[in-house]
């Protein structure tokens, strides 16, 4: 019979465990593999730390939020890749017992997966991300949990904020992409969102500050962690040093406030959601989206269907070939941006 290694890398996200569970369910249960899972992502797989995965061990996972075997950045080779480290890797799948890897991650676990599957590994990747920025899917799970926790955080601060008449700027994740921040904002009707992929002076951000309040109202602007303002390079802070000389190392809405209150003469205040926006349980839609995805991905094993990614596409859990999922960023397209700009300012 088969034995899979299964292992979790990068942040983690809402979701993990209900994947995991319907990988064994199907894997396990029903196409009678072995399946192994390893603590904290490759630091396990290095160390030989593993548990044996079984229906009792994935009892009531679902609703829990994190993951229960842990996961890392630990990376599986030091960069770059050399032929070495691919034949170290291989001899230890051996020693394990093992036919194939089920990889659960984001863009830097599944470009892992993709150099594997170039080099005849076994691996089947199961896509996680909050951000939302991987190609070859419409949806990673673990998104609708951090936008449904980032939506209900703009409807708390629209309420204070407006009772106090101030501005106030919710910082979410993304780096490279603004889909929390573009889906959080459109739920709550914020008045501007800040995306990477869109770069906006800070005369255009207090226009809309400044519009709003001419309304009477009070502004609410999303600000995703990797946006910058046009004309610096995002590693420009306010005067580069904190009140003691040292480099400041406040996120873009501490940066922002500030800059907002002095131009518009509004009492601006920033909040950092942080990783309030990956912990606790996931959602039903991402529940029931990495049950599917574990479940397709067991079935991509019976099917010797390697060098796969469990993509959504539509309604259907479709196995797509790494290789069209990384190598590229999925961003917010000019359209959804021209959407939600109808509610700026
Ligand atoms: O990739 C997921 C993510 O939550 C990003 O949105 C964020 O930039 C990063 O991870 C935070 O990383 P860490 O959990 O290591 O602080």
């Amino acid at each position: 019979s088969m034995r899979i290694g299964v292992l979790c890398s990068g942040g983690d996200s809402p979701g993990m465990n209900a994947a995991i569970r319907g990988a064994v369910l199907r894997g396990v249960d029903v196409h009678g593999f072995e399946m192994i899972g390893f603590v904290d992502g490759w630091r396990g797989f290095h160390e030989g730390e593993f548990v044996e995965l079984d229906r009792p061990t994935v009892r009531g996972l679902s609703p829990l939020g994190g993951v229960f075997l842990g996961t890392s950045r630990v990376p599986p080779w030091e960069a770059p890749v050399t032929e070495a480290a691919l034949a170290g890797l291989r001899e230890k799948m051996a020693g394990y017992g093992l036919d194939g890897l089920m990889l659960i991650g984001g863009n830097g676990t599944q470009t892992v997966s993709s150099i594997l599957a170039d080099a005849d590994f076994n691996v089947i990747g199961l896509p996680k991300t909050i951000d939302n920025d991987l190609a070859g899917t419409d949806y990673t799970f673990g998104f609708d949990t951090a936008v449904s926790i980032a939506a209900e955080a703009i409807d708390r601060l629209r309420t204070t904020g407006d009772s106090h008449r101030r501005c106030m700027v919710l910082e979410v994740m993304g780096r490279d992409a603004g889909w929390i921040a573009l889906h959080a904002g459109m739920a709550g009707g914020a008045q501007a969102m800040l995306l990477p992929e869109y770069p906006e002076s800070l005369d255009q951000v207090c226009a809309w500050v400044a519009n709003v309040r001419d309304r009477g109202r009070s502004a609410l602007i999303v600000v995703a962690e990797g946006f910058t303002l046009e004309g610096t390079d995002g590693a420009v802070t306010r005067e580069g040093l904190d009140g003691f000389g040292r480099p400041r190392l406040g996120g873009i809405a501490e940066l922002l406030a500030p800059l907002i209150e002095e131009k518009t003469g509004i009492e601006t205040r920033a909040t950092v959601l942080g990783h309030v926006q990956r912990g606790g349980s996931p959602t039903a839609f991402d529940r029931v989206l990495a049950t599917r995805s574990g479940i397709a991905g067991a079935d991509a094993v019976l099917a010797n269907d390697w060098g796969k990614m469990a993509g959504l596409r539509g309604d259907r859990i479709e196995m797509v070939p790494l290789s069209d999922a990384v190598g590229k960023l999925k961003t917010v397209p000019e359209a959804r941006y021209a959407e939600v700009r109808l509610n700026f300012g």
